[in-house]
């Protein structure tokens, strides 16, 4: 029977902890501060910060919210980012992404300080990453790290093999990875021979955006696998890259979608509104 990964108990025990530090941190005078600016009217954008926002009440944090219209300016935004940089009581600034197309993704996120930079989106924080600097570190890949410990997975000389290399999750998830002495390999759309790179996986990271494409024919008898990927199917229900039913009975843990890594993202963003204090 694989062992079914628990994102949300996980997270929630996270966030536990962390309501208990900032409790002391409050006793010692310190507060912490995430201001979250969202741009435009993205349905799913609007989720994903309501649930940020609730998550900062839970734990004891200050959220400030801004929500500016689709066409704000890019040097609007800027502006904003600046006067939160400059804002001695605001420890985190998190810009949700996608942002409206006329504003440059990348400058914004270059322009937020990297000390409030709890997303590690900065290229200051991934360059930390890479060179194994403390920084602020990608939410979603540091998630997956704190799954694999708290499930009590061994992750020093595993193989494992990531599907999936951008910015926010394959490519940290492959520096963190490393970092916890693994053996990593990074697949892409040019991969070839997909499925025998994947099989060679003790730990499988599927990050590429496909639902359900990953079935038994990737995974080794065994192996654990950890899905990254969030969509909606033809019925309107929650699936993740991996063909769930197709590989549980072939594998030692897996994450389910939703329930799995999805949870641990917002838990890893508070950790970091926390440790920018
Ligand atoms: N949009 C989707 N995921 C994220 C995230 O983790 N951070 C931000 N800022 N925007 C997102």
């Amino acid at each position: 029977m694989a062992l079914v990964i628990d994102g949300k108990k996980i997270s929630n025990e996270i966030k536990d902890e962390l309501k208990l530090k900032v409790e002391k941190m409050k006793e010692e005078g310190k507060q912490v501060t995430l201001a979250v600016v969202l741009v435009g009217d993205d349905p799913a954008s609007k989720v994903y910060v309501a649930n940020k926002k609730k998550a900062c009440e839970y734990i004891g944090i200050r959220s400030l919210s801004y929500e500016l219209p689709e066409q704000t300016s890019q040097a609007e935004l800027l502006a904003l980012v600046e006067k939160l940089n400059n804002d001695t009581d605001v420890n985190g600034i998190l810009v949700q992404l996608p942002l409206p197309a006329h504003i440059d993704e990348e400058a914004v996120l270059a322009a937020i300080s990297p000390a409030k930079d709890v997303d590690g989106f900065h290229p200051m924080n991934v360059g930390k990453l890479s060179i194994g600097q403390k920084g602020m570190v990608s939410c979603t890949p540091a998630g997956v790290i704190e799954l694999l410990k708290r499930s009590g997975i061994g992750i020093e000389g595993k193989e494992c093999v990531i599907i999936g290399r951008s910015n926010i999750v394959g490519k940290p998830m492959a520096l963190l990875m490393l970092k916890e002495n693994a053996t990593v390999t990074v697949c892409h759309s040019r991969t070839k021979n997909l499925k025998e790179v994947a099989k060679r996986a003790d730990i499988l990271i599927v990050a590429m955006g496909k639902p359900r494409f990953v079935n038994k024919e990737y995974v080794k008898e065994g192996a654990v696998v950890i899905d990254v990927g969030i969509h909606r199917d033809e019925n309107n229900k929650l699936c993740g890259d991996v063909d769930y039913n197709d590989v549980v009975d072939h594998v030692s843990a897996i994450t389910p979608v939703p329930g799995g890594v999805g949870p641990m993202t917002i838990a890893m963003l508070m950790k970091n509104c926390v440790e920018s204090v």
